[in-house]
């Protein structure tokens, strides 16, 4: 059989399985277009279910499963082999009969880029893909632009290798700094996730290829991840667990979305007919398809880690359909589908408006239309961009003595393993097969004259003591870091004396199916990376030379215990197979950095508010996680820290340049709030944006909002709108607009389920960081005002959706509250 050929790739993934300017956003699509063409390809839609037997319609909702030769009806995935994708996730089964000819549809993830496997059997060309930044790092650049660049460029490769949908972008909120998902997602606050989200899929979009938002929604830790339970209240999860969603369905419309692998106040995402179908549909217009993630929903009695059995819930897959989660994946679930038909428990309705859901978007697929893929995407262009973007989101922390950029041609002393295993991306299904990754020691080397010496003393020392780590669908290398002996000192004092700067670059991987640790190695630097950070500024301060520190991390680690020790601190994340060059171009100060935190970087792990709360709680005592309680409600993030006055180590939003800028003339220029027949209206503001330095830079400017005292529960600020200008040269200005709409300005008051905005004068600070009060640096924001007379309410939701289980009142959820 055709599908065969897949099986090999198929397995391994289940072996491995087993064994462990001015523009606020980035332009919209024109809606009225996505809204005509929706409809002629519905139409069609249900004129195909018409022609489909009961058999056939069942194949296409559910996938043909992990393994091929299992799939009970093989002929009808109909899959070209000559079209086959090796290494993609999964398919939507195909149809052929004597009325129609659907083929298999292929998906592929993911967040980082296109992940297919790189060679085939009997095959001499090559099939790489672009590893881009991870999403964390793209949001740091606040550029919704540069990220729909990304997005077009990401989605060419997925249309010119022959696939229909990418399994991307990932935009669950960072509520807590141990995610070991979190480098895939964007922020731990909704607008940036939304806008960032938005401008992604329309990038991705354009290339008339698939993007599938996910994991939707309120799936914030990995521990456990197919039965945990989110406990959170009405409010909390559609203030900031869903907002972004809603941003991206309604700004993007994404042909496809993934719900999550969590349960949701008691009951499995993608069996809630409240989150699936009366939200995701009925408020916010969503016109894709749904899937779930693959064995979500406990279809195959598998535990988490695929060790053991718990016994499957045979009715899964139709309480998925019927509550509008569309398609099941990775599937080979046809027969539970058929036989809850055949029992009742699943409408012919339910099974029509799914098949339809799904045969509107596949009309629109590349393998549908018969697109001749090239095999060819420009990955010259594309790595250039992704350099330029990898770049452009990196976040200078700190840089005392302005010791950043280093001059060309400076004699560079480079420290630590991971400047020759530089970390490209996360692991997992958010990896990438790229064809190579620039790492930080050749790098450096392009810019600067590095000690030889210490260079290969790390690459020696890397390839005697590196480890490979089974992480889930593939595994990485890494090596710790090697204690300060006396050969190392050595080297750290004769560095001292015949190099200008030292460079330490510390490594951090992660990745799904797993929650990261408030540990040392993890979370907290290991002792022999504090270590080498206190020999080697011991040493180069006493020579009056300045320490750099480059964390090449997949999310944010502790800088509290060593930030004070070293000069110049560079957040790089990942960014992607061109990691090291990027970092090359700042540090030489050929790119000015101008990224910003869309996460914060807490004093303490312990400060975080859900810190006592992440990844969840063992009930039953079987030594598992079972429920994760949301007590810190909507106080996530910055919300948290700026409303309960706690330090940070480095603010939301806060990242430096290598020059400044002064905010001027912050204004609001229009006020249309409460206007009958524009969505509830909207705020307009402006400011101008003056690089008052002698470098050129970009600034990302946000816009955050302080309510008035009213009925609801309010943080101190939240952001609501952001910029980034261009390129400023030296005494250059550019007025930025921002557009704050009524959507993004409401609170959802629970008890009469609306979104409303309580009247008063709300403050607004426009602003470079969420530390309006000027704590970090002494430069306090002043605000402009605008005011609402009367309560607007902006739209109304659906009676009883999201409620928390019996028995768990708001008040005893909620421990953080003004
Ligand atoms: C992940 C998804 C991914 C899917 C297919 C799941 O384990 O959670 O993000 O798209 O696998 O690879």
């Amino acid at each position: 059989m055709s599908q065969f050929k897949t099986l090999p790739t198929l397995v391994t993934i289940a072996v491995a399985m087993t064994v462990s300017g001015t523009a606020v956003a980035a332009p919209a699509k024109d809606h009225t277009q996505i809204q005509h063409n929706g409809v002629k390809y519905r139409k069609k839609a249900e004129s195909m279910v018409k022609k489909l037997s009961l058999s056939e319609k069942l194949d296409i909702l559910s996938g043909p499963g992990m393994d091929l030769t299992t799939y009970q009806g093989q002929d009808a995935i109909n899959l070209d082999e000559s079209k086959d994708v090796s290494g993609v996730a999964g398919y939507i089964n195909g149809v052929k009969n004597r009325k129609l000819d659907i083929p298999a549809i292929k998906l592929a993830d993911g967040p980082a880029g296109l992940r297919i496997n790189p060679t085939r059997d009997n095959d001499h060309s090559t099939y790489y893909a672009t590893a881009w930044p991870i999403g964390s790092l793209l949001a740091s650049t606040w550029d919704t632009r540069l990220v729909e660049q990304v997005g077009r460029a990401e989605g060419n490769e997925v249309k010119e290798y022959g696939v229909d949908f990418l399994l991307a972008p990932g935009m669950n909120i960072q509520r807590n700094p141990l995610l070991g998902r979190n480098f895939e997602y964007y922020s731990e606050d909704p607008i940036v996730s939304g806008q960032i989200a938005a401008a992604m899929v329309n990038g991705l979009q354009s290339n008339h290829i698939g993007a599938t938002i996910k994991h939707f929604v309120a799936n914030n830790a990995e521990t456990n991840r197919f039965f945990n339970d989110t406990i959170a209240d009405p409010r909390t999860l559609r203030e900031i667990y869903l907002r972004g969603f809603q941003i991206a369905v309604e700004d993007a419309q994404p042909w496809a979305i993934m719900s999550s692998y969590n349960l949701v106040n008691g009951t499995y995402v993608n069996q809630r007919q409240d989150i699936m179908t009366d939200i995701l549909r009925g408020e916010w217009g969503f016109k894709g398809l749904a899937m779930s993630d693959w064995f979500a929903g406990n279809v195959s009695g598998l535990t988490s880690d695929f060790s053991g059995d718990v016994g499957r819930d045979v009715e899964s897959a139709a309480k998925q359909v019927s509550a509008g989660n569309d398609l099941i994946e990775p599937g080979g679930v046809k027969a539970d589908l058929a036989a809850s038909y055949a029992a009742g428990t699943l409408s012919m309705e339910a099974i029509d408006n799914s098949v339809v859901a799904i045969l509107t978007q596949v009309q629109k697929t590349p393998s549908y239309l018969n697109y001749s893929y090239s095999n060819q995407p420009d990955l010259d262009a594309h790595a250039e961009l992704a350099r330029q973007a990898a770049a452009e989101g990196m976040i200078l922390l700190k840089n005392s003595n302005a010791s950043l950029p280093l001059s060309s041609g400076a004699k560079v002393a480079s420290f630590g393993t991971t400047q020759i295993n530089t970390l490209k991306g996360g692991t997992g299904s958010g990896d990438v097969n790229a064809a190579y990754i620039a790492h930080i020691a050749p790098a450096l080397e392009e810019k600067f004259e590095v000690n030889s010496e210490l260079t290969d003393y790390y690459t020696t020392y890397f390839a005697e003591n590196k480890q490979t780590n089974d992480a889930l669908l593939g595994g990485y290398e890494y090596c710790e870091e090697p204690p300060v002996s006396e050969q190392l000192q050595i080297l750290v004092d004769a560095a001292a004396q015949n190099d200008d700067a030292a460079v330490i670059t510390i490594g951090r991987q992660a990745g799904e199916g797993g929650d990261r640790t408030n540990t040392r190695g993890d979370y907290l630097l290991t002792d022999e990376e504090l270590q080498i950070i206190n020999a080697v500024s011991a040493a180069f301060h006493a020579e009056g030379k300045p320490v750099t520190v480059v964390l090449n991390v997949n999310g944010v680690v502790d800088s509290t215990e060593w930030s004070d020790k070293v000069d110049s601190i560079l957040l790089a994340y990942m960014g992607g197979q061109e990691t090291g060059n990027a970092i090359a171009d700042i540090l030489a100060g050929d790119v000015n950095p101008s990224g910003k935190l869309a996460q914060t970087m807490p004093k303490s792990y312990s400060d975080v508010p859900s810190a006592q709360t992440f990844p969840g709680t063992d009930i039953d005592n079987d030594g598992l996680v079972d429920e994760s309680h949301y007590n810190e409600g909507i106080y996530v993030g910055y919300r948290y820290y700026t409303s309960f006055d706690v330090d940070t180590a480095y603010p939301f939003g806060y990242g430096m340049s290598y020059t400044n800028f002064e905010y001027r003339n912050p204004t609001v220029v229009a006020n249309t709030l409460g206007r009958k027949g524009k969505k509830g209206g909207l705020i307009q503001l402006s400011a101008t944006i003056h690089n008052s330095g002698d470098v050129a830079g970009k600034e990302a400017a946000q816009v955050y909002v302080s309510a008035p005292q009213g009925k609801l529960d309010k943080p101190a600020i939240e952001l609501k709108a952001f910029a980034k200008t261009s390129l400023l040269q030296p005494g250059q200005n550019e007025k930025l607009a921002f557009t704050i709409s009524a959507r993004d300005l409401a609170s959802f008051d629970a008890s009469r389920n609306k979104w409303i905005i309580e009247p008063g004068a709300y403050q607004v600070y426009i602003a470079p960081s969420s530390d309006i009060n000027g704590k970090l640096n002494g430069a306090a924001t002043a605000p402009v005002t605008f005011t609402v007379s009367k309560e607007i309410v902006v739209s109304e939701t659906t009676p009883g959706a999201l409620a928390l289980p019996q028995g768990v009142p708001t008040a005893g959820l909620i421990t953080v509250a003004k």
